[in-house]
């Protein structure tokens, strides 16, 4: 996560193809150089793709929490997420550019609030859509994986005491039982929660309390017509970590049993942190507090997934502010390539399970930059995995410039332009540079 104010929470000012020909792949870059290591299997499938989240693309997801907040009067997103990138109706259109770009993964996520839009009542229809989706990514050549909850959950969840109660164990486990059997035969992974330690990353850091929360919750609760409104982003961190490691843990067992062959995870919001003198105790809590936990969580799932924007220095009270020529995204926020490799190997020796690069992505209008980034950090990871760390596959965020949650449509994470009247897809010179960056590594590592 690059800020948690782009994923919906409080504000926080510290914080956040040559395939299709054209661009070459940067001179003697370390992928080109790196010995195949112990995590490297030539011939062995390594997932490239992208990621994108239902909320952020599909667009009209009324029935969500999201959607509660994003309407209310004192609402703190900047736009609502209205139409998305339509991708409700152009999910064709999505597959087709990510198999033009000659990748073979596509990471997206369902969405609960249409799958089981009242509790108990599921939607054949919403579970055949998402069915569908699946199997047209594999006639495609694309391994789909499927998230399961990307931080929007149906209002009613909301309206029930939401993720600060641990009632919502059993109702997200039931949630991940019937979605896996309904997608049994057409999808192998599974993630279940997206990034459920950047609640408690912002609650460490945070040092006072988000002044209008209580009147924003209120004023949701009453648009759903009940007394309570508890949102993933909202709320006691501490129990919302508790209660998602539950359902991490319940959730992943449901869609064993639903899919036996199955390879399930969660994925982290993991920034590059280094203390900077005076820095360390808060290191150190932020460590425990919204690291420690999930990596010895997934010691007993199939990979873990990790999603880095960021790189920070840890100052005695919050991150400290970016060095003037550190390179920068969109928000202001510091965003070095090294930290992707650097937050790999922390997340794979603190959890010894397959590393599984979700997310990874820049916020910038400027192409040349992403391109830039996007192949030092591929860079730093082939080191890694060169030096014996086992890595599953990396997924760029993202394939559209989408719904960037409370920031609206400002922010540019997209290999993908998308005309926000018409939603036509224009793809950006950075597609075509993944693409033959990766070509590029498939010839020189016999990766299939
Ligand atoms: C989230 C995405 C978000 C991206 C960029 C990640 O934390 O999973 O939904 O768009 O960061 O902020």
């Amino acid at each position: 996560m690059s800020d948690e104010a782009t994923t919906g929470g409080p504000p926080n000012p510290n914080r956040r193809l040559a395939l299709l020909a054209g661009i070459g792949v940067a001179s003697a870059p370390a992928f080109a150089r790196a010995a195949v290591g112990v995590g490297v299997v030539p011939g062995r499938e390594f997932l490239w793709g992208v990621a994108t989240a239902a909320h952020q693309i599909e667009g009209g997801n009324t029935n969500s929490d999201y959607w509660v907040m994003e309407h209310v009067l004192e609402t703190y997103f900047k736009e609502p997420s209205g139409d998305a990138c339509d991708s409700l109706n152009r999910w064709r259109e999505d597959i087709a550019l990510i198999k033009l770009a000659g990748l073979n993964c596509y990471r997206f996520s369902v969405e609960w609030a249409r799958i089981e839009p009242e509790p108990g009542q599921f939607s054949e229809a919403a579970l055949a859509y998402y069915r569908r989706i699946c199997i047209e990514c594999r006639e495609a050549g694309i391994t789909p994986v499927v998230t399961l909850h990307h931080f929007t959950s149906p209002r009613w969840v909301a309206g029930m005491g939401g993720w600060e109660d641990f009632a919502v164990v059993d109702r997200f486990a039931r949630f991940a039982e019937r979605t896996a059997r309904a997608l049994a035969g057409v999808v192998d992974w599974f993630c279940t929660m997206n990034e459920p330690n950047a609640q408690v990353t912002s609650k460490v850091l945070q040092r006072k309390p988000w002044a209008i929360e209580p009147k924003l919750r209120a004023a949701a609760a009453r648009a759903i017509g009940s007394d309570r409104f508890h949102m993933y982003f909202l709320g006691d961190s501490f129990k919302v970590r508790d209660v998602c490691l539950a359902a991490h843990a319940k959730g992943r067992d449901a869609i064993k049993a639903a899919v036996p062959s199955a390879r399930v995870g969660m994925t982290l919001a993991l920034q590059e942190l280094t203390p900077a003198p005076g820095g360390e105790a808060l290191y150190r809590r932020v460590f425990a507090e919204a690291r420690a936990p999930f990596y010895a969580a997934a010691t007993k799932d199939d990979f873990l997934g990790v999603q880095t924007y960021n790189k920070f220095e840890m100052g005695p009270e919050d991150y400290l502010p970016a060095p003037a020529n550190a390179m920068k995204d969109m928000s202001g926020y510091p965003t070095q390539p090294g930290a992707l490799a650097a937050t790999v190997l922390e997340a794979y020796t603190h959890s010894k399970v397959p590393i599984f690069v979700t997310e990874h992505g820049n916020n910038t209008n400027d192409d040349t930059q992403r391109i830039q980034h996007l192949r030092t950090a591929i860079d730093g990871l082939v080191g890694q995995i060169a030096a014996g760390i086992p890595v599953l596959g990396y997924l760029h965020w993202s394939l559209l410039d989408n719904f960037e949650w409370s920031s609206g449509y400002i922010p540019r994470f997209g290999l993908v332009a998308v005309d926000r009247k018409t939603f036509e897809r224009t793809p950006k010179p950075s597609l075509k540079a993944y693409g033959g960056l990766v070509r590029t590594l498939r010839h020189t590592h016999r990766w299939a």
